[in-house]
């Protein structure tokens, strides 16, 4: 039974459950380490003031020590820590490391025993830590070893749920060895360690190359957990790159050498004349009574203070997954270090991997950060996605206006608008040369088309963006003649630079656009299946032309907006259109319509028969039940639910991607938007 549940997600980063003895947690979560001896901050206090679900100790630690050792074993860690929430405890691999331990000061199978026999929540195995700069060899040997004793402990765990570690250093290759071998091995949970050093010294986009390495072959259902990652600056990324886990033993740490942590970064107390933080610590002293204070009650406080931060840090970390913004977090959190920039930019190059899990239409708008905003995933498949799938792509004229990825286009163009509904594709298409990408007009009301929020001046790099996809979209479209309509807009000036490769025409102003349009006599074909023959070859991959060219098609307008509702088949609604994607809802009837247009097995889901009396009456599916689901399906997409007969039971909304329902055995899958009964 799987314990891990998904209830939202946001590029790679999941807000999640899970769930364990000592009661269920909400991810991404951070847990502080607690020393068992000096708990400066005791865990009751970790919870209740600063509102952490789950701390971590160490067991080495615990067993080492006689007077830890007796109690945990009387009265478990649970007794020992005198806390009855969840815990998860540490092996001693990072002690060996820091303290250069020899190898024989800690059995791998005993510590496993032990942490078993105290009661744990969730163990850790004796995994091998690499010490920076030792050389491949050496950390491929590591790798190994770590894999040998996680194979050996995974026997010896019992109920106990046992986290295995990845290792792999600053080597991606050896990263991917060991997540794919570890994979293999059915642990509960999944940290990615050695990166403390890491961390130590700003180099940010090694930890990120080592996660997407890692996340390429660790299971989807399982936590994934950043050893040793405590700097709230970090947070964002690493929950966007997949980290469902975080510790912190950074707030003892950074405290007792007067450092704070902030979310943009580290600041010293003693270059402060003042507090830059309103945490209840900062904003009832100031920096004189701090430094007035004993050494151990001015670290108490500096504790205290960077464990709000930390705390603060991760709520909003997932209040973003919700909101579909832990990417403008992110971007905003790399400003902090160069070195974070850096490695936001190593994340973006891996693009293909962060689209494959992020969802389609969870933001309501995606605000400009900076010139990485044009790069972001959600604009790179939806620039993609108009390439692969835009109809009509031979036509006599291609307008392009220049404009901002701002709202609306045509509607601020009434004259526009109303000229382009009576034009035959044939004869005129017209599009929007946007920072995103060009937009046809059929697909302006789209997700991404009106959420990328833009400046009025643009950066170098995101018009240089502008001009390879305005580029590639003129290489899809046999147009006998190209117009330019040159505006006062800041996309306008990347024409000087594609005006003489692709022979465009250039006419100043919306009005001679317009002109140059009339010209062609077009047989106008109604604009509504014009525009709904491009949404679906975007969304589906066919134009439905058998549904839009029977005499029964017809649609219903908003009143108020005059934009297009539902799509029917004499009285019957097939489709609705949803305003925040402005992608289609098959109704149940819908559904039917699609499977007989032969739409690709992508957006079919089976479940088993167990659910399929549910589905059929309009409740979630649910991931245990999904038998098959394509590697391809994005989560947000618009899926037809079938039984084992490949019956119609119902349409949704994916919760989750393809692969993720086939392996979670947890939580819904598909979210219901119409049923058989
Ligand atoms: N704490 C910080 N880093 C690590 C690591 O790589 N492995 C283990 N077991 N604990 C850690
Ligand atoms: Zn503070």
């Amino acid at each position: 039974m799987g314990r891990f549940e998904i209830k939202a997600k946001d590029g790679m980063a999941r807000l999640g459950r899970y769930k364990t003895e000592h009661g269920t947690v909400k991810t991404p979560l951070l847990m502080p380490v607690v020393h068992p001896g000096k708990s400066d901050i005791s865990p009751t206090e970790l919870v209740e003031v600063f509102g952490f679900q789950m701390i971590i100790t160490n067991s080495y630690i615990i067993k080492s020590q006689e007077k830890f050792r007796d109690i945990a074993l009387s009265n478990g860690v649970h007794g020992l820590l005198d806390f009855d929430g969840p815990i998860m405890t540490d092996s001693g691999t990072f002690q060996m490391y820091f303290h250069d331990l020899p190898k024989e000061e800690i059995d791998p199978l005993e510590i496993i025993r032990f942490q078993r026999s105290i009661g744990t929540d969730i163990g850790t195995i004796l995994d091998a830590f690499s010490k920076p700069g030792v050389g491949m060899a050496k950390v491929e040997e590591d790798v190994q070893l770590s894999l040998e004793r996680a194979q050996a402990s995974i026997s010896e765990k019992g109920e106990m749920l046992l986290a295995g570690t990845v290792q792999g250093g600053v080597f991606p290759e050896l990263r991917e060895r060991s997540a794919i071998a570890m994979a293999k091995l059915n642990f509960d949970v999944y940290p990615i360690g050695g990166v403390v050093p890491l961390m130590e010294r700003y180099r940010y986009p090694d930890i990120v190359r080592a996660v997407l390495a890692s996340k390429k072959h660790l299971p989807l259902d399982k936590p994934i957990h950043l050893f040793g990652c405590g700097h709230p600056m970090l947070f964002a990324q690493a929950a966007l790159l997949g980290c469902d886990f975080f510790d912190s033993a950074s707030y003892a740490k950074f405290a007792y050498s007067g450092r704070m942590m902030l979310p943009t970064g580290t600041v010293h107390l003693e270059n402060l004349a003042e507090l830059p933080c309103e945490c209840p610590v900062c904003s009832s002293t100031s920096v004189d009574e701090l430094n007035g204070l004993k050494k151990e009650e001015k670290d108490l406080d500096l504790m205290r203070h960077n464990l709000y931060v930390s705390a603060g840090e991760i709520r909003r970390v997932r209040q973003a997954i919700l909101d579909g913004k832990l990417m403008e977090l992110a971007a905003v959190r790399a400003r902090g270090h160069p070195m974070l920039y850096q490695a936001f930019q190593v994340m973006l190059d891996s693009s293909d991997q962060l689209m494959q899990s992020d969802p389609i239409g969870n933001a309501t708008s995606i605000l400009y950060t900076g010139s990485e905003t044009s790069r972001l995933p959600v604009f790179q498949r939806f620039h993609k996605q108009v390439l692969g799938t835009y109809p009509y792509r031979k036509t006599k004229i291609l307008i392009l206006i220049p404009d901002l990825a701002s709202n609306p286009f045509s509607d601020v163009l009434p004259e526009l608008t109303r000229l382009v509904r009576s034009q035959n594709p044939v004869d005129t298409v017209v599009a929007f040369v946007t920072p995103i990408g060009i937009i046809p007009w059929e697909l302006e009301h789209v997700f991404p088309s009106q959420q990328g929020i833009f400046p009025s001046t643009l950066d170098p790099v995101t018009l240089s963006n502008t001009i390879a996809r305005a580029v590639d979209f003129l290489q899809i479209i046999d147009a006998e003649r190209v117009i330019w309509t040159s505006r006062n807009t800041p996309t306008n000036s990347i024409f000087e630079d594609i005006v003489d490769a692709f022979h465009i025409e250039h006419v100043d102003g919306v009005g001679k656009a317009i002109e140059e349009m009339q010209k062609y006599d077009s047989d106008s074909i109604e604009w509504t299946k014009r525009k709904l023959k491009a949404v679906f070859s975007f969304q589906w991959g066919i134009t439905g032309d058998r549904l839009f060219d029977s005499n029964s098609f017809n649609v219903m307008l908003s009143r108020k907006t005059g934009k297009i509702r539902h799509v029917k088949d004499g009285d019957e609604i097939l489709f609705t259109l949803v305003p925040t994607t402005g992608l289609l809802t098959p109704t149940y009837e819908g559904g039917k319509r699609l499977l007989a247009e032969g739409i690709s097995d992508r957006f079919i889901v089976m479940v088993d028969d167990d659910s399929a009396e549910y589905v059929r009456k309009g409740k979630s599916a649910l991931a245990k039940f999904i038998l098959k689901a394509s590697t391809e399906l994005l989560a947000g997409e618009e899926v037809l639910i079938v039984d084992k007969e490949s019956r119609l039971l119902g349409t949704g909304r994916a919760l989750l991607t393809g692969p993720e329902m086939l392996q979670f055995s947890r939580g819904v899958a598909i979210t219901p938007r119409h049923s058989m009964q």
